[in-house]
């Protein structure tokens, strides 16, 4: 049956443990004070939480550097208050899905500690090592103007190991069977302790060829995925594949492998295009991207988002796109990371509420499954004093009490300082503040959500592009079951008309699933919308 595809019509909702909610007052978020704010989540309607890496690290990348992947970092409390945890989730019907961070280790982790020790030890294979530098041992950087180079040299093993990212994140190498298994055994355990799936952090890299000198000639090696996805599904039917892998949207189909690779994969193309579009008012660029995306393999999904923990990564766009996104959205020099991207937050990128909610309402309204970042339903800010992609990850803002309600602690002793100055202060903006006001973002992003799960049209069905005439609108329907779901999106800020061909006879009739607004078709069967400036419209059709 289509609906077992539960992950096909799903709100994700992504969140740090470490800047969520801190019970223990000692600065950090932690399992217990997440336990605690379930209940929020669960009102707020979400069905699936990704939890960013919660193990055992020397956070020097926000978790991405594990030292131990059958640990809790006891910053965030112990595998008991984990399990109960997921115990609490579970109760609510609320699904949880966990990074799977398999390209790298830390270089504090035992593994590479005891690689170190040279080709005797039997660890060494689970590393990638060259004895020369490699000529291309400063290409491939991923983060530029932080990252210097992709091999190091180490001063035990007296040899260069490889990273794709930061220097203390050696890459692991998934030619050794043994490292192999080993990952299995990763994925075996969470399933065991209940975990819904797994969001797979930076899957071309983990598939790809690693040896000196070949960055130029990378293959791909979708056995790899293929191999894991086999795996989770004999051990748990149900279970996910969420891929992070920003590729060309012709190699996506790979990446499903009909079926047997991943589930699903963030639409990081379609994401780029859908802030051009916001940017230049302009639908005609997305359209084409959501087209390149277009999916054909039944299980595949994609995950639509607008922002996450990172930068907003442009880098597909053309210069003359990126430069507009820019122009709008992250003019300022500091607003930029890496040469490719902007380091802001969704609500103090946009004008204002009504292009917050289009941004919001377009998102939930694409082919795929919505994932929210924690805090863009209260509309929350970024502080562009912290450092890179740190801006991002300001506490929750639940309160206007101290640290805003995120935790007692000290001030100083906070992980990352809540936002307390300006318009995007938790004083003025907060989840208590919010829940209060019927008019607030957060209530609204409620009724979204209960709407976006009330269309599973959208999840399920099949969706064409809908011609409006008029470049600034984004029109999509979907049919599932017999039903239809019309939505469309006025990208600019000027109201405008819409006037929709005639319909066939089973769908002739508009409701509009937000607001009480009667249509009837003009005599020759066409039908005339308003859309007000950055307006949207939900619809279902109907046989008149
Ligand atoms: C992608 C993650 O989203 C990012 O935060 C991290 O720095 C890299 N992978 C390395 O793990």
């Amino acid at each position: 049956m289509i609906d077992d595809y539960w992950y096909k019509n799903a709100i994700i909702y992504s969140l740090d443990l470490e800047t969520f909610m801190d019970a223990n007052g000692d600065g950090v978020g932690d399992f217990r004070g997440l336990s605690n704010r379930l209940d929020y989540l669960h009102g707020l309607g979400v069905d699936v939480i990704w939890l960013a890496p919660f193990q055992p690290t020397p956070n020097r990348d926000n978790g991405y550097d594990i030292s131990d992947y059958y640990g809790v970092d006891p910053r965030h409390g112990s595998g008991g208050d984990f399990a109960e945890f997921m115990h609490l989730a579970n109760d609510r019907g609320i699904k949880v899905i966990i990074d799977l961070v398999i390209n790298h280790t830390s270089d504090q982790h035992p593994w590479f500690q005891q690689a170190r020790e040279g080709e005797d030890n039997p660890y060494h294979d689970w590393y990638v090592w060259s004895k020369e530098k490699p000529e291309d041992a400063e290409e491939g950087i991923i983060f530029p103007g932080v990252q210097e180079r992709t091999w190091t040299y180490d001063r035990k093993a007296r040899k260069y190991y490889f990273h794709r990212f930061y220097e203390f994140q050696p890459d692991l190498n998934v030619d050794n069977p043994a490292v192999r298994e080993e990952l299995h055994r990763v994925v075996g355990y969470y399933l065991s302790l209940g975990v819904a799936g797994f969001r797979v952090d930076a899957v071309p890299f983990v598939l790809e060829t690693q040896r000196p000198g070949g960055l130029s000639d990378v293959k791909i090696r979708f056995e790899i995925l293929e191999d894991l996805r086999q795996f989770l599904s004999w051990r748990r039917g149900d279970a996910i594949l969420l891929g992070e892998a920003n590729v060309d949207p012709k190699k996506a189909k790979e990446y499903f492998a009909e079926g047997g690779g991943l589930h699903m994969m963030f639409n990081f193309y379609v994401n780029q295009f859908l802030f051009h579009a916001l940017a230049s008012q302009d639908s005609t660029a997305l359209r084409k991207a959501l087209e390149e995306t277009r999916v054909s393999v039944p299980l595949a999904q994609w995950g639509h988002f607008l922002r996450n923990h990172d930068e907003l990564d442009l880098g597909r766009l053309t210069e003359e796109q990126r430069q507009l996104v820019f122009e709008h959205f992250g003019p300022k020099e500091n607003m930029q990371l890496y040469d490719r991207g902007i380091r802001r937050r969704l609500a103090p990128m946009l004008s204002d509420r009504p292009q917050i909610e289009l941004a919001y309402s377009l998102m939930f309204s694409l082919p795929g499954t919505p994932v929210m970042r924690y805090g863009d339903e209260l509309g929350m800010g970024d502080d562009l004093s912290l450092k890179e992609r740190d801006a991002v990850r300001t506490p929750m803002q639940w309160s206007q009490e101290k640290n805003g309600g995120f935790s007692s602690a000290d001030n100083k002793q906070l992980v990352h300082p809540p936002i307390g100055e300006g318009p995007y202060a938790y004083r003025m903006l907060n989840v208590e503040e919010q829940m209060r006001r019927d008019d607030s973002l957060l209530n609204w992003t409620k009724r979204m959500v209960r709407l976006r799960k009330e269309c599973p049209e959208i999840g399920y069905g099949d969706w064409e592009l809908v011609k409006t005439g008029q470049p600034a609108v984004l029109g999509i329907r979907y049919r599932f079951r017999g039903q239809t779901v019309l939505i469309l999106h006025n990208l600019s800020d000027e109201p405008l008309v819409v006037k929709l061909d005639k319909a066939p006879e089973t769908e002739s009739r508009l409701i509009d699933l937000r607001e009480v607004t009667q249509y009837t078709p003009e005599p020759d069967g066409t039908q005339l919308v308003r859309l007000g400036s950055y307006g949207y419209r939900w619809f279902r059709l109907k046989a008149l």
